[in-house]
C-alpha cells in the first residue's frame, strides 16, 4: 500500500467508514475499499452496513440511493460532480408529464435515475436484477422502463414483453464500435464476448455474455481456464477480473471514433475522452477520497420528501432480488 493508501484505510478504520466503491472506480481506489460490487450489490451493502459512515467512491446516484436507505448516516462522495450522462437522460420533471398522460403505466426505473426520478418510480431495477423483476409484473399492466433504451430493449427482448421504452443512453456503452469488436472476434476467435446490457443492440448481438458487471466478473471467475476474453463495458472492471484469473488476457472493446475527429485525439465538444472510460467514475481520486474521510465532506443529502416516496421502489427492488 501507498503512503496515501495507508492513511485512507487508518481514517476510514479511526472513523467507522466504510469505503464502497464501483468496480469501474481507478483500480487504486478499489484497492482501498472494503467493498467492491455492482448497482445492486452497493445498494444491499449500504442497507446492511453498521458502519457509522459510508463512503461511496462512485457516481452520484449511488451515494444517494445509499443515503436513501441509510438517512441517519453520513454518506460522503469523494467527488460530488461524479454525475451519470445515463441519469442525467431522464429528467425528474419530463417523467412527471409523461406520467401524467400515461397514468395506467408501471413505471420501471434503471438504478441510474436521480432521487427525485426514483420518487416518481414504481420499482426500480439494476441490470442484476431488471430481467427477474420485470417478469413479475403482471402481463397486462403497461410498463414503462426508463431511462436506458438499450438495456430496455434487452429486456424486452428477453421477456418477449412489450415495453415503453425512454429514450436515453449511457456515452460509455453506446460508443462501443461494432466494426473494432468483429475484428477482434476474427483476431481472437477462441474469446468469449462479455457485454453489459447498456451497450448497443449490435455489440449484444455480437457477444457471448451479457450482464451487470458482477455478472461478468462471475463468468471470468467460473472460467479460468479461458486464456482470453474480449471486454465491452467500462475497462475498470478488468481491474477485479484480472486478479481473478491473472494468466489471462482482457481486451477491451474500443469506441467508435466520433467523426470530425483528428488523428492527434483532438475531441469533439461533449466527448470526454477516446477510451471506454467512464470519465465520471474516474473523478474519484484518493486524493479526494483521503480529503473527504478527513473532513467528512462532501456530504450527500436527499430531500426528506423525495426520499420518502423514493425509498418505496428501492425497498421493492431490494425485495424482489
Ligand atoms: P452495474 O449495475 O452493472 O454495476 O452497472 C452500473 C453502471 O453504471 C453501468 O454503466
Ligand atoms: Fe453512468 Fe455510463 Fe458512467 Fe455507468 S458508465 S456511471 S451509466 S455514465
Amino acid at each position: 500500500m501507498t503512503d496515501i493508501q495507508q492513511q485512507i484505510r487508518t481514517l476510514a478504520r479511526e472513523k467507522n467508514a466504510i469505503i464502497m466503491a464501483h468496480f469501474y472506480q481507478r483500480p487504486e481506489v478499489q484497492e482501498v475499499a472494503d467493498f467492491i460490487g455492482d448497482s445492486l450489490a452497493l445498494a444491499q451493502q449500504a442497507a446492511n452496513t453498521d458502519a457509522k459512515i459510508i463512503v461511496l467512491c462512485g457516481v452520484h446516484f449511488m451515494a444517494e440511493t445509499a443515503k436513501i436507505l441509510c438517512p441517519d448516516k453520513l454518506v460522503l462522495i469523494p467527488e460530488p460532480k461524479a454525475g451519470c450522462s445515463l441519469a442525467d437522460s431522464c429528467q425528474a420533471d419530463d417523467l412527471r408529464a409523461w406520467k401524467e398522460q400515461h397514468p395506467d403505466h408501471y413505471i420501471v426505473s434503471y438504478v441510474n435515475t436521480s432521487a427525485a426520478v426514483k420518487a416518481l418510480t414504481d420499482v426500480v431495477v439494476t441490470s442484476s436484477n431488471a430481467l427477474k423483476i420485470v417478469r413479475t409484473i403482471p402481463a397486462d399492466k403497461p410498463v414503462l422502463f426508463g431511462p436506458d433504451h438499450n438495456l430496455g430493449a434487452y429486456i424486452s427482448q428477453q421477456t418477449g414483453r412489450e415495453l415503453t421504452l425512454w429514450n436515453g443512453a449511457c456515452h460509455v456503452h453506446s460508443r462501443f464500435s461494432a466494426e473494432a469488436l468483429l475484428a477482434l472476434k476474427r483476431e481472437h476467435p477462441g474469446a468469449p464476448v462479455l457485454a453489459h446490457p447498456e451497450c448497443k443492440q449490435i455489440i449484444l448481438n455480437l457477444s457471448d455474455v451479457i450482464g451487470s458487471t458482477q455478472a461478468l466478473l462471475s463468468y471470468v471467475k467460473n472460467h479460468p481456464d479461458m486464456r482470453e476474453f474480449i471486454i465491452a463495458t467500462e475497462s475498470g472492471v478488468i481491474h477485479e477480473m484480472r486478479k481473478a484469473v491473472p494468466e489471462a488476457t482482457f481486451i477491451p472493446v474500443p469506441p467508435e471514433i466520433p467523426e470530425g475527429n483528428t488523428k492527434d485525439g483532438l475531441l469533439p465538444q461533449g466527448v470526454g475522452c477516446m477510451c471506454n472510460e467512464c470519465e465520471y467514475m474516474r473523478m474519484v481520486t484518493l486524493d479526494k477520497l483521503r480529503d473527504c474521510l478527513l473532513h467528512e465532506s462532501p456530504a450527500v443529502d436527499v430531500d426528506p420528501e423525495i426520499a420518502k416516496q423514493a425509498i418505496i421502489p428501492i425497498q421493492r427492488m431490494l425485495e424482489l432480488s
